[in-house]
């Protein structure tokens, strides 16, 4: 792998379930993310497209092939032992935000330091700078619940940010917004990789994003074309 290389999937497959009932959702997929680059993953409802982002994301195992984080063969390694790949190299932003209700936007986003054992004083720096960032320093004291939602999403790439990633996977990050809201989600996406070089890998079928990004992945089937 060249050192420009953030991701890279090599002849890999996943499969869910045994026998008769088994679904192939993914099948020999190889595929090289270049660092600093924006992508948008492309394909019908189950076409494999969470699946592949939580292959990447190291919150899910292939079932043959190998998988590169940053360099970094992950491959033989169990998601137990990819705890500190996916605290240090990957943010991941849901389509349906996952914050967590009872925790405001500072302390949702302030969760991925504290699992990596951070000084006070550095964590509360960090966190107020994504929060600026994100453009939701002054409500960083709101809990979710009194957000809107393109808020709550600027909450989730808070705390996928917040660790300073090599790489952002978004799974249809503006699926559940409106789409100026959306746009506005996309923008500050797209400002992170152009501002901060961060390596972006987006899985959407919004025409907002398709129209924005122009290195597409496209799946079918669980099998990649790349344009
Ligand atoms: N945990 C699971 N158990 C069994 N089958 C699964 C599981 N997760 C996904 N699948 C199946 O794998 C295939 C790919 O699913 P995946 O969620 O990756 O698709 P997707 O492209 O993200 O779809 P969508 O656009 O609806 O989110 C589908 O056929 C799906 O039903
Ligand atoms: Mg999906």
């Amino acid at each position: 792998m060249s050192k420009e290389t953030i991701a890279e999937l090599v002849d890999v497959s996943r499969f869910y379930g045994k026998g008769d009932g088994q679904v192939t959702a993914l099948e020999g997929v190889s595929l090289s993310l270049a660092k600093g680059e924006a992508y948008v993953l492309v394909g019908p409802s189950g076409s494999g497209k969470s699946t592949l982002l939580h292959l990447l994301g190291c919150i899910d195992k292939q079932d043959s092939g190998s998988v590169i984080i940053d360099g970094i063969d992950i491959t033989m390694k169990s998601l137990e032992e990819l705890a500190p790949v996916r605290l240090e190299k990957i943010g991941f932003v849901f389509q349906s935000f996952n914050l967590i209700p009872v925790l405001t936007a500072y302390e949702n986003a302030e969760i991925p330091l504290l699992f990596r054992g951070f000084g006070s004083s550095f964590v509360k720096d960090r966190v107020n700078e994504v929060l600026e960032k994100v453009g939701l320093y002054d409500r960083k004291h709101h809990y979710p619940r009194q957000l809107s939602g393109g808020q709550q999403q600027r909450v989730a790439i808070a705390r996928a940010i917040v660790g300073n990633p090599s790489l952002i996977l978004a799974d249809e990050p503006t699926a559940n917004l409106d789409s100026k809201t959306g746009g506005d989600i996309l923008d500050l996406l797209l400002n992170l990789n152009s501002d901060d070089e961060l390596s972006v890998f987006v899985a959407s079928h919004d025409i907002v994003v398709l129209e924005r990004i122009s290195k597409v992945v496209r799946i079918l089937d669980g099998k990649l074309s790349i344009d």
